[in-house]
């Protein structure tokens, strides 16, 4: 029996609970040609994660051109499919604001005074040109909430700091129903149906150092 393991490549499946219902003021028909381009980056990443597996396995330097350049589209594959996952979870149908005590308002009131004025920079980065993804995230070191922006999937992430609402802003997320100028209106709708409760849950994990799994299983 040989004692020698084989490495297993890593996987994974699309995953169908973070697929939203039916929304306010965005399509079905948007969500579904969205929701596919959501299954190719998992298919990438599959892809990606096998070509090199199987290249190690063969004595593949990844010096090499070839598996350098795979190694290179990681960041644009993988964020292409963990970006969209806390996306399409984060928006959900007639989910009320919380009250002023709970932990995620507390904190848009102390770090930015209120949660209108989280919104109001939020709404601004969002409107911002270019391609995409408004970004709030928990710096657990400093404790306080964080706007920004993520260009194409991988560009300006911060290091260490926990995605806390994900807003995708390429066009293909609002063009079939706002056209390609409606991002302004786009992001409306988008905060129309702010899933306050998965928001939240990530915020009190995040408090305690933790990051809430992006899939619910
Ligand atoms: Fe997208």
């Amino acid at each position: 029996m040989s004692m020698t393991a084989e490495a297993q490549i890593l996987q994974y499946k699309v995953n169908q609970g973070v697929k939203p219902g039916a929304l306010e003021g965005l399509s079905e028909k948007l969500i579904e040609q969205h929701w596919k381009l959501y299954e190719g980056y998992v298919s990438n990443v599959n892809g990606l994660n096998n070509a090199i597996g199987e290249a190690l396995k063969t004595g593949g330097e990844m010096n090499k051109p070839n598996l350098a350049e795979l190694q290179r589209r990681f960041g644009f594959e993988y964020n292409g499919m963990v970006l969209h996952e806390y996306y399409f979870a984060n928006m959900k149908k007639g989910v009320k604001e919380p009250s002023s005590s709970s932990p995620l308002v507390s904190a848009f009131a102390s770090n930015y005074g209120g949660t209108d004025k989280w919104k109001k920079q939020f709404v601004e980065i969002g409107k911002m040109r270019g391609v995409g993804w408004t970004v709030t995230f928990f710096d657990p070191l400093a404790q306080r909430l964080v706007n920004t922006w993520v260009g194409d999937h991988e560009v300006g992430h911060i290091a260490g700091f926990i995605p806390i609402v994900i807003m995708d802003c390429w066009e293909h997320a609002y063009i079939t129903d706002y056209g390609a100028s409606g991002r302004a209106d786009y992001v409306q709708a988008f905060l129309k149906n702010f899933n306050w409760e998965i928001v939240q849950e990530r915020f009190e994990a995040a408090l305690q150092g933790k990051v809430l799994a992006r899939i619910k299983v």
